[in-house]
């Protein structure tokens, strides 16, 4: 396989890894609200390998949701490409879009975006029928997904009789309905209690293991341990890329 030394890396340079499966070439993504223009990704490049655990850190406002959005597609660049797999999103139509989403990329957000009026199991079900599948098929995932979310007896509640824990749980189960290869999630452990916040950071170190790309916005260090690469984002720009193992070395408090 070739080797990519495309990878520009302030602290290290990832010389090992295969092709990258995501790329952002040149990024800009501003928002105008009447007279006020905010910058929120700058002419952002970047690269991620196939089975990379990338977590993304930075102040707030710093632009890490904007970011996340343009490369799960959820929103549109003003400038520059972005290429999943090769295929370049940014030319792709809303429909396209959508449909490529629902089969490679799940998302997880941090405020949940479950729909109000379907049932727990009905929210896991949901992008499975845009998928395609079964009704038993469909039933029998969500089934053992819930039951790996250990929400078995929580399947007909609604979001609103869920507390934040279940309702982030249900969230994650929706993502993985379709098995995408791609895990994209914003801050999913943020406002959780710390048990639940633990169960989330061992499952993300299970997907990792299955071979998921994850790139997760995040402060959470229970979290960023498992991660191959922390990306500092500020000021709508990378600031530095560090590799964690290189952390592992030389910074106690990750270990
Ligand atoms: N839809 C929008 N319309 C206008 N401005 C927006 C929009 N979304 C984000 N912004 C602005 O873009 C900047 C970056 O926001 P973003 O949500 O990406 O930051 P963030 O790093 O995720 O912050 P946080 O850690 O608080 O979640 C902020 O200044 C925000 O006010
Ligand atoms: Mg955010």
């Amino acid at each position: 396989m070739e080797k990519n030394n495309n990878f520009i890396n302030s602290e290290v340079s990832i010389e090992t890894k295969t092709n990258p499966i995501i790329i952002l070439k040149n990024v800009l993504k501003e928002y105008i609200i009447g007279d006020w223009i905010v910058r929120a990704v700058d002419h952002v490049n970047l690269s991620i390998f196939e089975s990379e655990f990338v977590t993304i850190v930075g102040p707030s406002g710093a632009g890490k949701t904007s970011l996340l959005n343009l490369i799960g597609g959820l929103d549109s660049v003003d400038e520059g490409e972005i290429y999943n797999f090769g295929i370049k999103i940014t030319d792709m139509s809303e429909e396209s879009l959508a449909l490529f989403r629902i089969f490679n990329i799940g998302f997880i957000f941090q405020n949940y975006n479950l729909i109000s009026t379907l049932t727990a199991e009905e929210n896991v079900i949901f992008p499975m029928m845009l998928a395609g599948m079964t009704l038993e098929e469909r039933r029998d995932r969500a089934s053992k997904l819930l039951e790996e979310m250990r929400l078995e007896e929580r399947k007909e509640h609604l979001p609103f009789q869920l507390s934040a824990g279940e309702q982030q749980r249900v969230a994650i189960a929706r993502a993985l309905g379709n098995d995408p290869p791609i895990i994209i999630a914003d801050e999913p452990t943020a406002n959780l209690d710390m048990e639940t916040a633990e169960f989330i950071a061992k499952l993300f170190k299970k997907l990792k293991e299955s071979k998921k790309t994850l790139i997760v916005a995040t402060h959470d260090k229970a979290l960023i341990k498992h991660a191959d690469r922390i990306i500092t984002y500020k000021d709508s720009k990378i600031i530095k890329q560090d590799i964690i193992h290189d952390i592992l070395k030389d910074n106690k408090n990750f270990k």
